[in-house]
């Protein structure tokens, strides 16, 4: 038990202490945005934890007193015993689904602090990615088509075109094939990398249930989410868009499409540091 709440209370400061770190460094204004939405879906697992314990050692207390007066029949130890059960898997899970959110927060967060241009192969990257997503695509995994020569190479930021290949494919399962529509089992991603005019340019397309005219112009605008209630905070899209734009001197637009979402992405085949926005450093 009292390993549990000490879990607790770390995975508690864990966050406040990547909040100031975070805040003190200058120019990461897009993780300074995530610490809002991070710190509140951390907070509801935890919050779980906190009212499951009160639980636990209300009943324990019962059973104690009810123990010293004689009073603790097999059917209320059992009955204890149900409940002990019920609520340390409960505790279980909820501390293992905060750990994995200061898990990935913490990860994007050293992928976006650390500015690190190299030269990669882009096939090799995307690959990467999407496998690195199996647990969140689970079985749309196999459906992402990726055309890209095998050979073609960029010198760029791989860290920030990481997050925002995640970012994108993660929307397609949330939410062009959230599991709550029919096209959650044709849900099919197509990404075709090509070289246009010494650019790269990168057409991201899902057949799932695409975004309606009236929101598509905010997509890209901090907080803008229609999955408010179910663990969205609108920051995926604009931080793709910050990370395009000022880590990858790119670009990343939404294209209406017949079906699905359409993104076009281009970006130079190769960036140095010197054209890198680094927002004063
Ligand atoms: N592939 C997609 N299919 C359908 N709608 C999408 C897709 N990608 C984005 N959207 C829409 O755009 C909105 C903004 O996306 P964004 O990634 O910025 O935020 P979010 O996914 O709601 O929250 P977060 O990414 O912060 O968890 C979504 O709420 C959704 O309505
Ligand atoms: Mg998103």
């Amino acid at each position: 038990m009292t390993d549990q709440e000490a879990q607790i209370h770390a995975l508690q400061e864990e966050i406040t202490r990547l909040h100031e770190q975070l805040v003190e460094q200058e120019g990461l204004a897009s993780i300074g945005a995530l610490v809002p939405g991070v710190t509140h879906e951390v907070n509801t697992p935890l919050g779980v934890c906190v009212t499951s314990l009160s639980f636990l050692i209300d009943e324990l207390k019962e059973v104690d007193e009810q123990f010293q007066s004689g009073e603790l029949t097999e059917q209320l130890l059992r009955d204890y015993f149900d409940s002990c059960h019920e609520v340390t898997g409960l505790l279980r899970n909820n501390l293992q689904r905060a750990a994995r959110l200061i898990h990935s927060f913490k990860a994007v967060a050293a992928n976006q602090a650390l500015i690190e241009i190299r030269e990669f192969k882009l096939h090799e990257l995307l690959v990467d990615i999407i496998n690195s997503l199996r647990h969140e695509t689970k079985r749309y995994v196999d459906k992402v088509e990726l055309v890209c020569d095998a050979e073609l190479k960029l010198t760029s930021d791989a860290g920030a075109l990481t997050q925002v290949f995640n970012n994108l494919l993660i929307n397609s399962v949330r939410h062009g094939f959230a599991e709550e529509n029919s096209l959650a089992e044709q849900g099919k991603i197509k990404i075709v990398c090509q070289k246009q005019d010494g650019q790269l340019q990168i057409i991201y397309r899902d057949n799932g249930k695409g975004i309606p005219e009236v929101i598509a112009e905010h997509v890209f605008d901090p907080y803008f989410t229609t999955r408010r209630g179910s663990g969205g905070t609108g920051l995926g899209l604009a931080i793709a868009r910050e990370l395009m734009e000022k880590r990858l001197s790119g670009s990343i637009v939404l294209q209406p499409a017949s079906s699905g979402v359409q993104f076009i992405l281009h970006l130079p085949l190769s960036t140095n540091d010197e054209s890198i926005d680094k927002k004063g450093k």
